[in-house]
């Protein structure tokens, strides 16, 4: 058996898909008074991001881009948006994955990390592994 060692440190960012961008950022923006980024297109990933600056962490608002998007078929059960998944940061994101693996967490994907949309190296927990959420571990 694996030793159980601290794996997860700071929330990183939590992600909410949602129809409308634009108005998802105008309700941060001047509904709650956060501030908000330019969207950000990101083909390669899906989606096309906004991110909102809090003092101790990110939320990023995610509307689908393209065909075959990621959020798409969340966004089909939860029309009006929701909670997608939420980012934890891990030192060793190599370390991180072995570990998980030996206490019975699915990997998604070929179980390798990939560059996210930060530029970091991240990658996703299977959702039925962690009470229904979709969790992302990115290497800080
Ligand atoms: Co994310």
């Amino acid at each position: 058996m694996t030793p159980t060692l601290p794996i997860i440190g700071r929330l990183n960012h939590l992600a909410i898909a949602v129809p409308d961008l634009t108005a998802a950022t105008a309700l941060y923006r001047d509904t709650l008074g956060a501030k908000t980024s330019a969207p950000h297109a990101l083909p390669e990933h899906g989606v096309t991001v906004v991110f909102v600056e809090l003092p101790n962490s990110k939320i990023e608002l995610l509307q689908k881009l393209g065909e075959n998007s990621p959020i798409a078929a969340y966004l089909d059960k939860n029309p009006s948006g929701g909670i997608h998944h939420i980012c934890f940061e891990v030192d060793d994101i190599a370390a991180a994955a072995a570990q998980l693996t030996a206490h019975g967490a699915r990997v998604l994907g070929d179980g390798k990390a990939k560059i996210g949309a930060h530029g970091k190296p991240v990658l996703f927990l299977h959702p039925k592994d962690f009470c229904g959420t979709l969790i992302e571990l990115e290497q800080i």
